[in-house]
């Protein structure tokens, strides 16, 4: 038997290493590590993972396919989950399954296995990916059936079997970290009245730490991506460490919530999320230029349900692939640049232009006009208003019997 594991390298998943080794007969144990951007969570991850016990581990740079394939259609569709999060961990799960799904195919591997517990949204996501692409895979998840019940338990078990634990690793928070963004959750947060302990945060500035000067930026668009910094053409990765860096100097990103949970219960999360913050807001300042009224209108309520899909798991169907192709036609006109004036933790726009900006001067200026003819709004709202004219008639007038 062989098991393809999602190894972050931390203690959970170090542990589950010797733990399918001696629960699934001796099985093979292949790693699997998404470079996403997680920075120094990756060095060393190696050695750790044989030492653990590992046949050998897989790391794949995947930052770029997960900004194209996976955040900027999310963007460009403006998903937002339950009004404030960015779906920072939810687009990256599909992503890693995927690619776990293709390593299991070429080692010829029985199982996928994972280190979330069964009380979260990831287990979710990970799986409905594996059953999407290919339902012959087991999946192991070894939260829902070990005894291992807390820290202690697991520094134990990892002791007995010689996995080796990193001082980090006694960190109180549950977090996940990519490119995109950084969540907290767990300890001090499980009671929503405690604010977070400045500490904690590792993308953004505090409001009081940030500068006093405020400082502009010009992001370039185009057909809804972004595509340039203060007019300098980048990269995906190269934009998104840009800003990171630019947003989190300005305090800029820092989101506290109480979310629903797919798996029903409410939690606590606080999410950095610098770049996507601002990519975000500019990206809604150029589409109010760029989109009529009636697709903007229309798109805004489909975006609820990409978000719900993307928080869902559900990324790997037909309905977001439909909503996409929706989407797509949509943002064919959104180029062009938005300037943002950054300043302790707000974002103020500064600026928008584009070549196919619908917004005309001539037809909304309070000045002298000669395009739009003010005698037509009189028939206008004598028809727009009449059904409410016809229903206070009614009470005034009665029925007619
Ligand atoms: N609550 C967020 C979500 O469901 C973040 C989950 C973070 N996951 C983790 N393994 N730390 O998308
Ligand atoms: C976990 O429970 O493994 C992390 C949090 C989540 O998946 O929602």
């Amino acid at each position: 038997k062989k098991v393809v594991l999602a190894y972050s390298g931390g203690l959970d998943t170090s542990v589950i290493v010797p733990w399918l080794k001696n629960n699934y007969d001796g099985c093979e144990v292949i790693c699997f590590t998404a470079d996403l951007g997680q920075n120094e969570e990756l060095t060393g991850l190696e050695d750790k993972a044989i030492a653990s016990g590992a046949s050998k581990i897989y790391i794949r740079d995947l930052r770029e396919e997960f900004l194209q394939d996976y955040v900027f259609p999310t963007m460009q569709a403006g998903a937002v989950y339950e009004r404030e999060y960015l779906l920072g961990t939810s687009f990256a799960r599909p992503l890693i399954a995927k690619h776990m799904v293709e390593i299991a195919e070429a080692e010829g591997a029985d199982a996928i296995a994972h280190g979330c517990t069964g009380k979260g949204n990831d287990q979710v996501r990970f799986e409905l990916t594996v059953m999407a692409l290919n339902p012959k895979l087991q999946t192991i998840a070894p939260w829902r059936e070990w005894d291992i019940r807390s820290r202690e338990d697991a520094l134990a078990y990892a002791a007995e079997f010689n996995v080796p634990v990193s001082q980090t690793e006694k960190d109180i928070y549950s977090r996940d970290r990519n490119i995109f963004h950084l969540s907290h959750e767990g300890g001090l947060l499980e009671d929503p009245w405690n604010e977070p302990e400045d500490r904690m945060f590792q993308l953004t500035n505090s409001p009081e730490e940030a500068p006093d000067e405020p400082e502009y930026v010009e992001i370039g668009f185009e057909n809804g991506v972004p595509v340039s910094v203060n007019g300098e053409t980048l990269g995906a990765v190269d934009i998104f460490e840009k800003l990171n860096a630019l947003a989190g100097k300005h305090a800029i990103g820092r989101v506290d919530i109480v979310e629903n949970r797919l798996v029903g219960m409410k939690s606590r999360g606080v999410y950095e999320t610098p770049a996507g913050t601002l990519i975000h807001r500019a990206h809604q300042v150029l589409e109010s230029i760029c989109l009529d009224k009636y697709t903007m209108q229309y798109k805004d309520t489909i975006a609820t349900k990409y978000a719900e899909l993307v928080y869902n798991g559900m990324w790997f169907t037909k309905l977001r692939e439909s909503l996409d192709a929706f989407v797509q036609v949509t943002q064919e006109s959104v180029t062009g640049t938005v300037r943002l004036k950054l300043y302790k933790g707000n974002i103020i726009v500064a600026g928008r232009k584009s070549p196919y900006s619908l917004y005309r001067e001539d037809y909304a200026s309070f000045g002298e006009e000669d395009v739009y003819n003010q005698q037509d709004a009189q028939g206008f709202i004598q028809l727009f208003g009449l059904p409410m004219k016809v229903d206070a008639l009614l009470s005034i007038d009665g029925t007619g019997e």
